[in-house]
């Protein structure tokens, strides 16, 4: 059995102020609820507030990004040890905004995911197909190729940790959320390329979260499908009731 994960993005809304407000409302309303991981990826400025505020609880929280390297000069970019030294546990990798407005490449993607896991950071790998790869029957095409990119020379021992986000860039802050159905065959469709990159072990344990328009009126109706581990929720994650009933999911 996976554990399954409900993860709030929350993209580049929430000062620490508003942050913190939210978690007054929000751990209360969890408290004991252990039944998932819960995450929380804040902006860069809120992180080492939130995680202050998180600890003792059931809830971990995750950078949006990450450079690769350690330090250097990379103007607005923050390491990975950076990360490790104020207690970040989670990053989001690869996110559809990242490659859209930070020319972000699966190549960069690669990088990140292997020093990610040199330095005890479990990546999230965010993947997903644009409308078009879709309407043209290109999907699958596409989720493999950004697999291959993404997990180049990626040794079977150091993807244990590995957790995978499914968004399809079509379902992202549209409204228009993929049906259970579409979302869990892509999801099988990750699984299988997990079992034939490493092995049978590792492709049952990964958890593969679907995130695009998740709401609390069609979350469980996605995780009810056996391929799908977990929501990597935007927009409606950033009320705190909503993400609380999301987080308490019934099936
Ligand atoms: P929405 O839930 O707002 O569609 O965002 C999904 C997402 O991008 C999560 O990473």
């Amino acid at each position: 059995m996976r554990k399954k994960i409900s993860a709030a993005h929350w993209k580049m809304f929430k000062n620490t102020k508003e942050s913190l407000a939210f978690l007054d409302e929000f751990l209360p309303a969890i408290a004991g609820h252990d039944r998932d991981d819960i995450l929380i990826f804040p902006t860069a400025t809120s992180l080492s507030t939130v995680i202050d505020r998180v600890q003792d609880t059931n809830v971990r929280a995750g950078a949006q990004t990450m450079h690769w390297l350690n330090e250097g000069p990379f103007t607005g970019q923050t390491s990975p040890t950076m990360l490790t030294s104020i207690g970040t546990t989670h990053v989001l990798l690869g996110h559809s905004e990242r490659r859209l407005y930070a020319n972000e490449s699966y190549e960069h993607v690669n990088l990140k995911l292997k020093a990610a896991i040199a330095h005890d950071l479990i990546p999230v790998l965010c993947l997903g197909e644009m409308l078009a790869d879709r309407q043209t029957g290109y999907t699958k095409d596409t989720l493999l190729a950004q697999m291959g990119a993404a997990l180049a020379n990626l040794p079977t021992e150091k993807a244990q940790t590995l957790v995978i986000a499914y968004e399809p860039v079509w379902a992202i802050g549209t409204g228009s959320t993929a049906t259970p159905e579409a979302a869990d065959q892509a999801h099988a469709i990750i699984r299988d390329d997990l079992k034939n990159r490493f092995g049978p072990v590792v492709a049952s344990a990964t958890r593969i979260l679907y995130g695009g328009s998740v709401k609390p009126d069609n979350v469980s109706s996605l995780l009810c499908m056996p391929n799908i581990d977990g929501a990597l929720i935007g927009g409606a994650s950033l009320d705190p009731g909503a993400l609380a009933a999301m987080v308490k999911y019934k099936i």
